[in-house]
This record gives structure tokens, sequence and C-alpha cells, in this order.
């Protein structure tokens, strides 16, 4: 193979020009002789002394935990390509042929995301009021409490016990920047408060209303944890609530059933607020469906509304996305 060699002295100087001629080869190892370093190159390059050498191969650092895995080949290419990360703590979607082999892959992930101490596999769909789901532990600490960064904040939460998405983060950014100084924000669904927390960074009060005692539990230990008070926490059912609020923002994230509280969410929004309302939809029939709910719920409670934006956010099951509908409600 070819190398370059030169003094040991000049040796980063040499190395970064290498690099900008496009030559060195980072497949192998640099080797050190004496008071010389010799760097392997693809091609001849003018101005070097050029010799001939054995360079040892650089071991690559996997990017993926695939690249590592253990498993049989014909179940290969069954691996999903991502997971989720909550703060230290990995969940990962696996088909039924490959939870024999949860062990194998869960160390894989810990062996490549060396930030990663927990390893959980999904073990049933989200389910019930508190839209929580069963977890399978597969590698590193049998530990479901992390503390996870989005949007400038910490969210600790139990991923066993609460619900949380990281992949909601883009979203709550895109409602963060929406909210005016002042505002009075009720967020129905708060859960640990992603939205509540992020929002009261600009908003007078918010109030952040939840079922699940967990939920709440972690919601007054984030307000602590971000240096946040104008967040009012509400333990319970968010229809004892609503009404007794009038907010200039009211957020809705409860895809599967925001439909049920239209009432409650308009009852609480003054006359030109928004109100950011979530679902789920097949992707042929994304927002009509429900923007006819809506309406029919204005007409109900003699209110007007107006659309200003609905979008796609991810979707989350074949042919089904999960959607947003903003409106104001006069
Ligand atoms: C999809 S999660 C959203 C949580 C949070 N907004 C987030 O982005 O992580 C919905 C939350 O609504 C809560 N919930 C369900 N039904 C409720 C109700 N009737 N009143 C208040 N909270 C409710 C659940 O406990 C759950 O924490």
């Amino acid at each position: 193979m070819l190398g370059v060699k030169v003094p040991k002295k000049e040796a980063e100087k040499i190395r970064k020009h290498l690099l900008e001629l496009n030559v060195l080869n980072n497949n192998f190892k640099i080797k050190h002789q004496d008071e010389f370093v010799i760097f392997p190159i693809k091609k001849r390059v003018e101005g070097f002394e050029i010799i001939e050498i054995t360079f040892e191969k650089a071991m690559k650092r996997p990017h993926s935990y695939r690249e590592v895995v253990k498993i049989p080949s014909e179940v290969y290419p069954l691996l999903p390509s991502s997971f989720d990360i909550i703060g230290d703590i990995a969940i990962i979607e696996l088909p039924e042929e490959l939870i024999p082999y949860g062990k194998n892959i869960g160390e894989a992930i810990l062996t490549v995301h060396k930030h990663i101490k927990a390893v959980f596999a999904k073990g049933s769909k989200i389910v019930g009021e508190y839209r929580v789901r069963e977890l399978i532990h597969l590698a590193g600490e049998n530990r479901t409490e992390s503390i996870h960064r989005e949007n400038g904040i910490r969210l600790k939460l139990d991923v066993a016990k609460v619900y949380f998405s990281p992949r909601l983060a883009t979203e709550r950014m895109r409602i963060f920047k929406k909210t005016q100084d002042g505002e009075i924000v009720f967020d129905m669904f708060a859960g640990v408060g992603p939205y509540s927390i992020l929002l009261a960074k600009k908003a007078k009060l918010v109030f952040a209303c939840d079922l699940n005692p967990w939920a709440i539990k972690y919601l007054e230990e984030n307000k602590k944890l971000n240096k946040v008070e104008n967040v009012i926490p509400i333990l319970g059912d968010v229809r004892k609530v609503a009404g007794q609020i009038k907010a200039d923002r009211v957020i809705m994230n409860l895809p599967k059933f925001a439909h049920q509280f239209l009432k409650e969410a308009m009852n609480s929004v003054k006359s030109g607020g928004v109100i950011h309302y979530y679902g789920f939809s097949h992707e042929k029939n994304l927002f009509k469906e429900h923007e006819k709910k809506i309406k029919e719920i204005a007409k109900e409670l003699g209110r007007e509304v107006k659309t200003i934006d609905q979008r796609k956010i991810r979707p989350y099951a074949p042919y089904q996305f999960n959607i947003a509908i903003d409106f104001i409600v006069f």
C-alpha cells in the first residue's frame, strides 16, 4: 500500500492537507515509526515522500445496532431501522418473529448507543384512558424512569406509567411559536407536561389537566425541574373543569378520543381563541370527518369556527395518520 512519510512535528498540518486533497485513506490506521508518521493514502500525491508499506485495518465504529446484532440471517430483514429514545431508555417495536432474539437486539443497541442504559420492547398497543402500553425488558438496567430533554426543557417521567412520545417534539415547538406572550393556555390532556412546561415560558398561566395521577406527579416535579411556576396541575377528568376556565389557547392532545371532548374545549375558549385539535385519520379522508364534527358541535353551542391550519403530523399505522387541525372559535 502507499503511504506518505512525514516528520512527527509536521504530521497534524499535513494530515489536514491530505484530508483537503481527499487522498487520506480512512479505512487504515496511521503508522508511527520513530520520529515519523506514515499516512495511508488512496493515490500518489505530489510534494511528499511516498513509500510502499502495509497498514493495519482501522476499526469502523458501527452507526446502527443492525451492524453488530447477532441473530439468524433469515430474520435479519425484519429488524426495525429505528426506535424511540426517551432520556436514556430505548423502546423498540419488534415483530413477533424477533421477540426470541430480544436480548441480543437490546444488547446490540446498548453497544452502539453508549448513552442508552435500558432497552425495552413494546409489549402492547397504547391502551386505556391513561394511554400507556406494556413494556418488555430486553437489556441493560430494568428501570423505566428517566429524564428526557426536548425543546430546551427537561421532562422526568416513567415510560411504563405515563404516556410520552418524543416524536411530537417538533409539533410542540410549532405550538410554542404560535403562542403569544401573556396568554392563558388550557392543556386539556397534559401528561407530564411537554406542552404545558414549554408554553409556560410565554404564557401568563397554563392550566394542565390529566386523569392519570402519575402524570400529575411528574408534572409537579417537572415544574420544579424547569423552575416554572405558572403551570396549574389539575388531577381529574377534564369534563369536571372544562367551562370553568376561559383560555386564549386550548390543546387537545388525545387523538383517539378528542372528538368526544369538543364541547368541553369550545366551552373553555374565549371568543377569538384558538383550539389545537388532534385526531387519527385514514389517509383517504384526513380532515373532512373531523371538520364536520367540529362544525356540528360549534353549531350546537351557537359558536362560529374558522380553520386556520390543518396538517399531517406523523403516520401511526398503515394508511393512518395523526393529524392536527387548528381553528379559531368566535
Ligand atoms: C396522548 S396523551 C398526551 C399527553 C401529553 N399531552 C403529551 O404530549 O405527552 C393523553 C393524556 O390524556 C389523559 N386523559 C385521558 N382522558 C382524560 C380525561 N377525560 N381527562 C383528563 N385527562 C385525560 C391521559 O391520562 C394521557 O396522559
